[in-house]
């Protein structure tokens, strides 16, 4: 299949980097988010990415050329004339379900749908459309424009076929595919996520402080950033939903979610995208 046109459904911080990277490669995009100003900061988001990277002479087209390939709409029907879908909604099963069942009925039955999911059972999802041979899960990493990773995962009835040519317009998009097969967080947040949860643990136990925490894993693992910082950055919720799918899934008490990121979450602290989580981002 010839792949020319992309729709992305959901403007946030994901869908914003994916639709920004496939305008980069050279592919069309169609962005599509329930509202009119998700949209609008969507944009100013990858304007403000692109100046970054044009600047570090990481991209060498204009940034208005890069955006002139991208057409934003709040109406879900305009992606009825795309090649190929990366749907990167709420993470929120019911959420996912009303969108995946309405891009099945309006796209051609030869369009692959794909979910950015960060943990949602991909084959739970597939099952949802009429064609899950051509259903998987395109899970990119944030920020998507700087992370190299792409995992690739194949739900139970996802073909070879569908597999192969994702993974090529993975490829066409700068990124390294990764392939994992559908069980709970599947490779990067099974590992990544219990980690976090680990860090909260010895944070409320008082063993170490924030910067204390963030700091030996640091300097002494060389990880790029500590995990209660990279925690604010995916957004404490998505972790505390993580662990519980983890949690649900394995039924393994290793999995239970930290008391404290459980009351994090309560309070609102969500991370950066709150202004507050671990991390003070008011200013
Ligand atoms: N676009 C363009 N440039 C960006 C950017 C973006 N979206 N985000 C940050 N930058 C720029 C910064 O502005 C900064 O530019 P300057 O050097 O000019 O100031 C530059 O990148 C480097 O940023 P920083 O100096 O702030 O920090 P850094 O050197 O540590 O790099 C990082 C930033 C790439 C995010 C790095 O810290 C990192 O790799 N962190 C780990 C990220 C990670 O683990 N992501 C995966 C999360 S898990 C996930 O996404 C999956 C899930 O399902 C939960």
């Amino acid at each position: 299949m010839d792949i020319k046109k992309i729709g992305v459904i959901g403007a946030g911080a994901m869908g914003t980097g994916i639709a920004q990277v496939a305008a980069a490669s050279g592919f069309e995009v169609i962005l599509n988010d329930v509202g009119e100003d998700f949209l609008q900061r969507s944009v100013k988001m990858m304007d403000k990415s692109l100046l970054k990277l044009k600047e570090k002479g990481k991209i060498e087209e204009e940034r208005d050329t890069i955006l002139g390939r991208i057409k934003t709409t709040t109406t879900l029907a305009d992606v009825k004339e795309v090649d190929f879908v990366v749907e990167a909604v709420f993470e929120d099963f019911g959420v996912k379900k009303d969108i995946i069942e309405e891009l099945d009925k309006l796209l051609p039955p030869e369009v692959i749908l794909t979910s950015n999911t960060s943990s949602i059972s991909i084959t739970r999802l597939g099952a949802l459309t009429g064609r899950p041979s051509k259903f998987m899960g395109m899970h990119f990493m944030n920020p998507v424009p700087l992370m190299v990773l792409v995992e690739l995962i194949k739900g139970i009835a996802t073909s070879q076929e569908t597999f192969d040519q994702v993974k090529t317009l993975a490829e066409a998009m700068g990124k390294v595919p990764v392939e994992a097969n559908d069980f709970p967080g599947f490779i990067s947040n099974r590992i990544l996520i219990p980690m976090i949860n680990e860090a909260v643990y010895v944070l409320m136990e008082g063993v170490g402080t924030v910067e204390a925490i963030d700091n030996v894993m640091k300097l002494g693992m060389n990880h790029p950033m500590g995990p209660l910082a990279l925690a604010d950055l995916i957004g404490l919720d998505v972790c505390l939903f993580i662990m519980e799918v983890l949690y649900e899934g394995f039924k393994d008490s290793k999995y239970r979610p930290c008391p404290l990121l459980k009351k994090m979450v309560d309070a609102g602290y969500l991370g950066r995208k709150s202004g507050k989580g671990f991390y003070d981002y008011s200013s």
